[in-house]
């Protein structure tokens, strides 16, 4: 299948006609191209999500790798990067290639597994991690998310054992003896409420100690949703110190706050938990400036009875995948004085960098995150940024439903994706 993309602006410069054959982005005659029309949308290289959770094996009954697949697709990604704490957890060769051929099978976006640092998420043993590595999946990435891997020691070990390959180790970073009952951010909200706080010191303090690690190592670290205003002075010290880091921040932190919990709705129960304003803030100029590498959704799902209960005894987590764009356009305009009407003013290629390239370099996903251009692999997204959207969690391709935007609405729509070529979605619908 071919197509003609007419009157597209690629990364909200001039408009052009893009040619999609063959997988690639072609040049010359159209042919029989199926013609798209384009007029008013804009081409972004296929979204990369650093940190999805795909809960199968185990959960399916939560989330399946392809029903999380095609709510990805929907959310203009190409790409996903599976965590590992699945049950069992991804700590084998062999479960990283049962993930990795669910995820081909469904071949909706490419399914990438992130093995597990150490055996069963448990913190004690490493896991197999060259034998991840050098399986069909090609591991690069390994993490314990959900878990800190909080023993120093076993943290330095992961560091010097990824370095021979050029791997990477994402931290959860949670000090585990600081947030022990911890129900949300601990400040002037969680005194309100009578809940047990999350200091963001708990975050800052383990994010401090693992770029020291990184740098005596020579290592590459990775630090997953990073949550605290604290947390992006650390990470500007480190990198100003040249350390190999690189660090995320999910769609909810960059646009809800702990008031949230206010309502004691466990759809907002997320770890680490919504911030303050401040801290807000700091997460949007941190992303802005780089010093805050990418946008990851974490996406979460969990099943009604995990969710639809008391705070107290509610799994932390929410979907993300299909209203990233969107809830980053609405953070970003909110301030940047940016997204106006149409999405006039907003900065497209901040948005393909943090949400497609650099994700994209993290990984070592070299067929993503590529510019929109002749002979490149047709991975991309077609976005309609004049669209508004009421998010209905009854819409969503996700087996869950726990989105915290449920009757928000939102900027942006994704309308096309493509993958090597293929429409996953179309008319804003997934294909198949
Ligand atoms: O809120 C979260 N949910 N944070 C995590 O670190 C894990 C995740 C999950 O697996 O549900
Ligand atoms: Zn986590």
């Amino acid at each position: 299948m071919s197509f003609l993309i007419k009157g597209v602006s690629v990364l909200g410069k001039g408009k052009a006609d893009l040619l999609i054959r063959d997988g690639v982005i072609a040049e010359g005659g159209a042919g029989n191209a199926q013609v798209i029309d384009a007029d008013g949308l804009v081409a972004l290289p296929g979204l990369v999500d650093l940190h999805t959770h795909l809960r199968e094996p185990g959960r399916e009954d939560a989330e399946t790798v392809e029903t999380g697949s095609r709510a990805a697709a929907l959310g203009g990604y190409t790409a996903v990067c599976a965590m590992a704490n699945t049950s069992p957890v991804a700590d084998t060769a062999g479960v990283v290639e049962q993930v990795y051929r669910l995820g081909r099978e469904a071949g909706l976006v490419d399914v990438q597994p992130i093995g597990a640092v150490t055996v069963g998420l448990a913190g004690e043993r490493l896991a197999e991690l060259g034998a991840m590595a050098t399986s069909a999946a090609q591991v690069r990435i390994f993490s314990d998310d959900g878990h800190c891997v909080a023993d120093p020691r076993l943290m330095r070990r992961a560091l010097e054992y990824v370095k021979a390959f050029d791997g990477v180790i994402a931290q959860h970073a949670e000090e585990p003896r600081l947030t022990e009952g911890a129900q949300m951010h601990e400040g002037e909200v969680a005194t309100r409420l009578g809940l047990t706080g999350w200091p963001a010191v708990a975050e800052e303090a383990i994010i401090a100690r693992d770029v020291l690690l990184a740098e005596h190592v020579g290592s590459r670290l990775h630090v997953c949703h990073v949550s605290t205003a604290g947390s992006v002075e650390v990470l500007r010290h480190a990198k100003a110190r040249g350390v190999k880091v690189t660090a995320e921040v999910t769609p909810h932190h960059l646009l809800l706050t702990d008031e949230r919990a206010t309502s004691y709705d466990p759809v907002f129960k997320v770890n680490p938990p919504l911030r303050t304003a401040a801290d807000v803030e700091a997460l949007r100029a941190a992303l802005r400036e780089g010093v805050i590498d990418i946008v990851a959704t974490d996406h979460a799902p969990h099943a009604v009875e995990d969710k639809e209960c008391e705070w107290g005894y509610a799994r932390p987590g929410m979907l993300g995948l299909e209203t990233a764009l969107s809830v980053v356009l609405d953070a970003l305009g909110s301030s940047a004085g940016g997204a106006g009407a149409g999405g006039a003013g907003v900065d497209w290629d901040l948005i393909a960098e943090r949400m497609s390239r650099a994700p994209a370099r993290i990984a070592g996903l070299t067929e993503h995150g590529r510019d929109i251009a002749p002979g490149a692999p047709a991975n991309l997204t077609l976005v309609d940024p004049a669209a508004r959207r009421r998010i209905d969690p009854g819409e969503s391709a996700s087996r869950s439903r726990n989105t915290p935007y449920a009757g928000m609405t939102l900027p942006g729509r994704v309308m096309a994706t493509f993958l090597r070529g293929e429409a996953t979605v179309l008319d804003g619908k997934a294909v198949k």
